[in-house]
């Protein structure tokens, strides 16, 4: 028989379980009185704000020691990377099949969307052959070189639309990553040869596959926000006994003091790529 003490104390139980939430005796919530949860409340919000206002604090003297115009922790200039468009290290297609190939030719058409000659008309024709030098300081903007599409040439997309990919001779695009302040002595150019076969003939353009001086130096993305980099484009004349065939592409900036054979860096002024066609 369940006795009524048992009843009692359950009821006693519970009801001293309730209190430890609220104790309408003493008026306390979860063990404390309202004004002791007052002042941890305010104790917290002191302490937070504080904490705030050291971060906001250190955070501006941070920033009031960059500068918006140039890297402030550099030792020296770094050497550029070279890439590739289409953007892909592994081009494969068929010629005959416009499907296989689409993604290239809309890759490449894209990229130079910004070398239009409407794109380039603000920008200047710079001298051949000589750095661009500007002045220096802060909140000049720097004039742009313009490098006008059609120099190119087959590999512009402006007089063949597809880049050669329907004839089986593709064309690829180089450029180098934009350093600030870099000035490449000599005449940089692209040589592009294909390993363990060195008969497949290589057309570039703009002539010699070369880099023009007047591209450099860069000023940075704020002060320079016009510029854009100097293209190489190789077409590679495959032919008949090229296809079918996985060919590796290497491509090297030669003829100046950029770095093209770091064993650490494969991508330090070069660029290796694999190439295949079928029919
Ligand atoms: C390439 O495409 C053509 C046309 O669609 C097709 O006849 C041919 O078999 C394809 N070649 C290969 C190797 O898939
Ligand atoms: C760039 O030129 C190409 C070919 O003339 C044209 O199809 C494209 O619409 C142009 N793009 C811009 C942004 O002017
Ligand atoms: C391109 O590189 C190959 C292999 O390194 C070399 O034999 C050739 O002379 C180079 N061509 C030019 C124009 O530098």
């Amino acid at each position: 028989m369940a006795s009524t003490e048992d009843k009692a104390a359950s009821k006693e139980n519970t009801s001293s379980w309730k209190d430890s939430i609220y104790n309408p005796r003493t008026g306390e919530l979860l063990g404390r009185t309202a004004g002791s949860w007052a002042l941890i409340l305010l104790f917290y919000l002191v302490f937070y704000c504080f904490l705030a206002g050291m971060f906001a604090l250190t955070m501006w003297v941070m920033l009031l020691t960059l500068d918006d115009y140039v890297p402030r922790y550099r030792d020296r200039i770094p050497n550029p990377g070279l890439v590739i468009r289409p953007n892909s290290l592994d081009i494969s297609f068929n010629k005959s099949d416009p499907h296989k190939y689409a993604q290239y030719v809309k890759n490449l058409e894209s990229f130079l969307q910004r070398y239009n000659d409407t794109e380039q008309e603000g920008n200047e024709d710079c001298i051949s052959g000589e750095y661009t030098l500007q002045e220096d300081g802060e909140g000049v903007s720097k004039k742009a070189c313009r490098f006008r599409r059609a120099l190119l040439s087959f590999c512009s997309g402006l007089s063949d639309t597809n880049f050669g990919y329907h004839e089986g001779n593709p064309c690829v695009l180089l450029k180098m990553n934009r350093i600030i302040g870099l000035k490449p002595h000599g005449d940089p150019y692209i040589n592009c040869t294909v390993k363990k076969d060195n008969l497949v003939q290589m057309h570039y353009f703009p002539k010699e596959g070369r880099f023009d001086k007047m591209y450099f130096p860069y000023y940075g993305k704020k002060a320079h926000e016009k510029y854009v980099q100097p293209l190489v484009a190789v077409k590679l004349m495959l032919t008949k006994e090229d296809y079918n065939k996985e060919l590796t592409v290497e491509c090297k900036v030669e003829g100046s003091d950029l770095r093209n054979n770091d064993e650490r860096d494969k991508f330090l002024g070069r660029v290796t790529f694999r190439i295949k066609v079928v029919e």
